[in-house]
């Protein structure tokens, strides 16, 4: 029940009060553990340590969690156009019928949308599943998708992916988290909010740009003449990078968003690490075609053969 407010300590709690793991409220969810914000460090030398008898330590206050640095806030304009009503071409094409197709909605479904943007998906899931809360850290885009989506058993809130607590007996039965997982600075936290999100046995979809294949700046398509062939080049694919994106390389060349670049391996131990088994995995191409001509045959065989993106669905063990 939405209105019966619990910590994960159970404790009732109305909107009023701090939340009990001593974060801060932001609609249903909690922000801000304990240890957010907190900086870690080599311990201060103990020198003079002698205090008057009567000294009273001042109250240790929580500081706020800090903003996310990954929003797409200063974005929010351009993404909410780009992806419109029904998505992009990507997400009309593939990315939705993929999320759609792995997490199998019930119409019993209580579903969480993590990093929504303007809730596109959420839109997509509204005739599909019981409810739909969509959580996105940009306020821009959250204030979008309640704009864009009139479905009364929709609702979105603003709030960090990376430390995100569902309050006991709001459990979700399934959640997803389109391209956004690398976004995000802090894979362990979004992989601990994921499955904090569900209930035991809930399931979840996550897409993301394929790893191999895709890696921005080091990933790339090129023409063996020989051959006759379109091959794809990956440089770089083991390290995590950190690689910004221009988002106008033309006409704003500053503007840009992160892509936080890591192997296979770190993001299914990662999710493994929360709690969360890996149960069925999709490896997705392109729906674009090539204009006829004489390369086109060679180049949609390619787009046929490598997958540009990735859609995991894990299980949350009980
Ligand atoms: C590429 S967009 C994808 C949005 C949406 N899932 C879609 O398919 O259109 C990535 C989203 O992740 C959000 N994001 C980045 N860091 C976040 C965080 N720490 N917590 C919540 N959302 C975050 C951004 O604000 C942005 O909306």
């Amino acid at each position: 029940m939405m209105n019966d407010k619990r910590g994960r300590d159970g404790k009732r709690f109305d909107k009023k009060d701090k939340a009990p793991s001593g974060g801060k409220r932001v609609g249903q969810f909690i922000l801000g553990e304990k240890t957010a914000g907190r900086k870690f460090g080599k311990p201060k030398p103990t020198t003079n340590t002698s205090k008057p008898a009567n000294h009273k330590p001042k109250p240790k206050r929580t500081p706020p969690a800090p903003a996310a640095a990954t929003s797409w806030e200063h974005v929010a304009p351009w993404y909410d156009h780009l992806v419109g009503d029904e998505g992009s071409d990507y997400h009309r094409h593939v990315l939705l019928p993929a999320t759609l197709r792995l997490l199998a909605p019930k119409s019993t479904d209580r579903i969480l949308d993590l990093c929504c943007g303007q809730g596109v998906l959420c839109r997509a899931l509204a005739e599909r599943a019981g409810s739909v809360v969509g959580v996105d850290v940009s306020p821009s885009l959250i204030a979008a998708a309640r704009e864009r989506t009139s479905a009364a058993n929709v609702r979105f809130d603003v709030a960090d992916a990376r430390r995100l607590a569902v309050p006991d007996g709001e459990a979700f039965d399934a959640a997803a988290c389109v391209m956004a997982l690398h976004d995000v600075d802090d894979l362990a936290g979004l992989s601990r909010s994921l499955a904090a999100a569900l209930k035991p046995g809930g399931r979840a979809v996550v897409v993301i740009m394929h790893p191999c294949f895709r890696v921005p700046r080091q990933s790339s398509w090129g023409w063996d003449d020989d051959r006759k062939t379109q091959y794809r080049r990956t440089d770089r694919y083991l390290t995590p990078m950190n690689i910004p994106i221009a988002t106008h390389p033309g006409s704003a060349p500053d503007e840009h968003t992160r892509f936080f670049h890591r192997p296979l391996s770190a993001v299914l131990t990662a999710l493994g690490d929360a709690g969360l088994a890996t149960a069925a995995c999709e490896e997705l191409t392109g729906h674009r075609q090539s204009e006829p001509g004489p390369r086109a045959r060679a180049e949609n065989r390619a787009r046929q053969e490598i997958p540009i993106f990735l859609a995991i669905g894990v299980v949350k063990l009980p």
